[in-house]
């Protein structure tokens, strides 16, 4: 399995998650330093936490229903990871934030790396593991909270405003 899994993800990632794997996963926690000040991202990474803690709790080694849960889950949980990024870029791209370009990389970096493994998992070339899956993608995403969002807090909070102050700027375009 561990061969098949580090053929398939970036070495690194692959290290961390079979650290992860040997110490079993924490929980997550959206804590006072993770907080942006711009409610609707809070909202959705206190979200992206709790599925993610929900996916945790289903990792029972019972294959069936992990296997029940990963796919009655994945297909609303990257849907709603891509409306989140979606959000953050269009309030980012208001403000004249240098790292915009970055960040949005990072968001379809993300995006590519999840997709590409349901997709392998899809066509069977790698076998459905929820623990993995639950590891790579709260690594992912974690990570990006971390360094990507916390760094451009003042950019949200600022480019929020715009966007509450200009409503009606979508449909004037
Ligand atoms: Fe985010
Ligand atoms: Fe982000």
């Amino acid at each position: 399995m561990n061969i098949i899994i580090e053929k398939t993800l970036d070495r690194k990632v692959f290290h961390v998650i079979n650290y992860v794997y040997r110490e079993k996963m924490d929980f997550i926690e959206i804590g006072y330093e993770y907080l942006l000040g711009v409610p609707e991202i809070d909202n959705q990474h206190k979200e992206l936490a709790k599925r993610l803690n929900n996916a945790i709790k289903h990792c029972t080694g019972k294959k069936k229903d992990e296997d029940k849960f990963y796919y009655e889950n994945i297909d609303y949980s990257i849907k709603f990871l891509k409306s989140h990024f979606d959000l953050e870029e269009k309030i980012l791209c208001k403000t004249d934030y240098e790292n915009t370009e970055k960040h949005k990389a990072d968001h379809k970096k993300i995006l590519d790396e999840i997709t590409k493994m349901t997709e392998d998992i899809e066509k069977k070339k790698i076998e459905l593991n929820l623990f993995y899956v639950t590891a790579f993608v709260k690594e992912r995403v974690m990570k990006h909270i971390k360094k990507h969002d916390v760094a451009a807090k003042k950019h949200f909070i600022e480019g929020n405003k715009i966007n509450e102050a200009r409503p009606s700027a979508k449909t004037k375009r």
